[in-house]
Order: C-alpha cells, then sequence, then structure tokens
C-alpha cells in the first residue's frame, strides 16, 4: 500500500467496503455489475495526499455509455460562463490559445472567442461538442495526444481542466502532457473539491471510485513541485460541487506566487490527519441514521423517492444496503439515465419529467450540490420534503 506519486507507506483511513463502479449503470434488474472495487482511502504522509489506493482501470471506468454531463446544471453552466470571462481577462487571452482536458459537453471553452480545443474521449458528449462547433480532440489527454497537440495546433497561454483531475490515477502522465503543451509562461487551472469541506461537512460520498484524489492546496503544492511547476494562485469555489477550490499554477519561476500560504492556515489544513482518524465513525453514524429515518418512513407507510441519480448516490446507497425496498425510485434530467439501475443495489432512474406527478411522502436529495438551483425550481411547483445526510439526516426547506 504505497503513494501512487512518491512510493512512501500509506495509512489506511476509509473503508467503504466494496463498491460497484458509479457510473456503469445497470440496464435491467437482472444485469449483474461487471466490476466492483475496494473502496479503501488512505493518506500520504510525505505529499499529504488522501488516495484510492485500488484504482479501477480508466477504460473500464469511462466506457462509451459513460453518462456524465456538466451541462446538466444551469448552475455549472453559468460557472463555466464566468470562468471563461474571469480567466481571459486575468491572463489576457485575446490572442491567446486555450485547451481545455475533460471538456465534456462544452466546459469553459464553448464561452471564448479565442483559438480553443477540447479533449474529450466520452462518446456521449460527441454530439454537444459538435453542435456547439467546438474544436476538440476525441483521445483521451496523454503524453502521445499533448504531444501531437503541441507540434500541429502550437502551445497553449492556458490550460483548463474542471472537476477531472481528482479522477486521473497518473498525475505525472498528466503534468508531463501538460507540460508539453504548455507555452513557457503559460498557465494551468484546475478545479476540483475541497477535501477540507468534504471533510467538515461530512460529504463521505464523494469516495467513489472516480475521486481518486482528495486534494488541498498542501497536496497541490507538493505535486507541482514534483513536477517542475509552482502553485501561484487559489481560489475559494464554495458552492461548486460541495465546496472547491481553483489552483493555479505556472512552470517553477515563471509567474509571481500570491498569498497562498494563509488559505493553508485559515482552513488548518494540518488538522486533516486528526479529521480522518475519526471520519470511518462520521460516515458509520450517518449511514445508520440514514437507514433507520428510512425504514421509520416504509413502516409508517410513507413512499419515498430520490431526486439526482448522482454518482455520490451509489456510494452512500451501497455503503448502507438500501434498495428499491426503501427507495422507490431515483428521478434525474440526464436521458442518457432514464430507465437504467442504481449499480449495486439496482433502484429505478427516471425520468424528471414525471416527478411533477409524483407525490412521494420524502425526497432525497441526491444532488444536494444543486440544492439551490433544484429546491428554487421545484418548490414553486409543489412544496415538498427534501431529505439530505449530510452535515447530518435531516429535512431541508430550501
Ligand atoms: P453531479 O452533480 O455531477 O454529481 P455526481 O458527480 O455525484 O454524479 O450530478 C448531478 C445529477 O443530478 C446529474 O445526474 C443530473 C441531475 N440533476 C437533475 O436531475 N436535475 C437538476 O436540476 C440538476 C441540477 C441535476
Amino acid at each position: 500500500m504505497r503513494c501512487h506519486l512518491c512510493g512512501t507507506i500509506l495509512k489506511k483511513y476509509i473503508d467503504l467496503h466494496q463498491q460497484p463502479l458509479a457510473n456503469s449503470l445497470l440496464s435491467s434488474p437482472d444485469e449483474q455489475d461487471k466490476v466492483w472495487y475496494s473502496a479503501v482511502w488512505a493518506w500520504c504522509p510525505s505529499c499529504e495526499l488522501l488516495q484510492l489506493i485500488d484504482v479501477p482501470p480508466a477504460e473500464v471506468v469511462y466506457t462509451a455509455s459513460y453518462p456524465y454531463k456538466s451541462s446538466q446544471s444551469q448552475f455549472m453552466n453559468d460557472h463555466f460562463r464566468k470562468t471563461a470571462q474571469y480567466l481571459y481577462d486575468l491572463y489576457h487571452l485575446g490572442n491567446g490559445k486555450v485547451i481545455e482536458i475533460a471538456v465534456n459537453t462544452g466546459g469553459i471553452i464553448q464561452f471564448l472567442s479565442c483559438t480553443v480545443l477540447g479533449f474529450e474521449p466520452a462518446q456521449a458528449c460527441r454530439p454537444d461538442l459538435n453542435s456547439k462547433g467546438i474544436p476538440f480532440h476525441g483521445d483521451v489527454f496523454n503524453n502521445l495526444s499533448a504531444r501531437a497537440t503541441s507540434s500541429v495546433w502550437g502551445q497553449a497561454d492556458l490550460v483548463y481542466c474542471a472537476n477531472t483531475l481528482r479522477s486521473l490515477k497518473d498525475l505525472r502522465e498528466i503534468f508531463e502532457s501538460v507540460l508539453l503543451v504548455l507555452k513557457e509562461d503559460g498557465v494551468f487551472v484546475i478545479e476540483d473539491p475541497y477535501l477540507v469541506n468534504i471533510l467538515d461537512r461530512n460529504e463521505w460520498d464523494q469516495f467513489y471510485s472516480e475521486n481518486v484524489y482528495g486534494f488541498t492546496v498542501t497536496s497541490m503544492q507538493h505535486i507541482a513541485r514534483r513536477y517542475g511547476m509552482e502553485l501561484i494562485a487559489v481560489d475559494p469555489l464554495p458552492d461548486n460541487h460541495g465546496g472547491s477550490l481553483r489552483y493555479h499554477m505556472a512552470r517553477k519561476g515563471a509567474r509571481p506566487v500570491g498569498h497562498i500560504e494563509m488559505m493553508k492556515g485559515m482552513n488548518d489544513e494540518a488538522a486533516i490527519p486528526d479529521k480522518l482518524a475519526t471520519f470511518q465513525q462520521v460516515i458509520d453514524d450517518i449511514s445508520t441514521k440514514f437507514t433507520v429515518a428510512l425504514s421509520q418512513l416504509k413502516r409508517d407507510g410513507k413512499r419515498v423517492v430520490g431526486y439526482g441519480a448522482t454518482a455520490k448516490a451509489v456510494t452512500l446507497l451501497n455503503y448502507a444496503n438500501i434498495g428499491p425496498d426503501l427507495i422507490e425510485c431515483i428521478y434525474d434530467t440526464t436521458a442518457e439515465k432514464w430507465n437504467k439501475f442504481i449499480p449495486g443495489i439496482k433502484i429505478p432512474i427516471l425520468s424528471a419529467d414525471k416527478f411533477d406527478e409524483d407525490d412521494a411522502h420524502t425526497v432525497i436529495l441526491f444532488a444536494y450540490n444543486h440544492r439551490r438551483e433544484i429546491l428554487s425550481r421545484e418548490n414553486k411547483k409543489r412544496q415538498r420534503r427534501w431529505l439530505v445526510y449530510h452535515p447530518g439526516v435531516m429535512y431541508v426547506t430550501d
């Protein structure tokens, strides 16, 4: 059990048992999950980096039917629009070039007027990228595709990667590839959920196979240093995916470094190992309370459904062993998920169009990271009883 980056012996902290792949939805309740992995996260004391030990191979996770689309959220679309403008102004991108890794359905580059190129291997995203006229490379971003890009397309002033770096086990390959396509004074901007927020908000369902790493300012500094770069700025993104950070990196010495140490201190990153030491207890408490609450609703004859067939939900439901007997179905706006079943515990996923007609007593808000957007819209149609499971199990109204 050694660190994926430096080989130091790891300390195990979080064990969510065997889990199916969170985005490998089943076509029928009789289908068996093909891949299970051991959901154990451990801490590297040298890199100060939390990491999944047994990482399923990328080719089994990101298949042709991989259903995730960032465009399902108006909030994320707005976020990408604002981020595009912010980075365009900050780094004077007028005549510049921008690459986005894992651009999904358009990311920030759909809003940039300069020269852009996306990388997106997921086939489900291709129609969206084509219809928006976004130039993209259909391969994964790696040494080979980066080398080809740098010789044919050239080098970028900015490489951007949102909500993906944490999924990529081989950070060495990514950083080496970024350096191939980045100009000497170019900037690599990364957005990902902040481990401090995940732990403080008890968001343990964020621990699934696509979240290989739990990043912090400190661990990003270690990673940057390892690959000849340095962290030059950090922006808080409190409303993104349960609380994220935006990290700006450049080649060492290429750009001035901002006030980064303050951010580490303010968030007490040094206390992470202590928090991890008690986190399994938090997980077990929430899991038990959630199961007890659902069992009570069932005994009282109340119907319960879910909203948002998130990857996060898969972790929670499988760990707590909650199936369709306790949660009848989960509604979702993503067409690719409709009439499929949650891996492992096999709860059916239905079109969100049908949610309006459903008068269930309680709705579990699995897409809690879109809480404001979903509740403000849905409560106008029908006042619901929304149940969330962190920081603890409770009903919320807005
Ligand atoms: P996401 O936030 O990406 O979570 P995860 O990374 O854990 O999968 O996914 C949100 C899910 O919720 C996605 O399947 C789309 C769905 N969704 C709705 O059904 N309605 C909505 O209004 C929003 C914003 C999302």
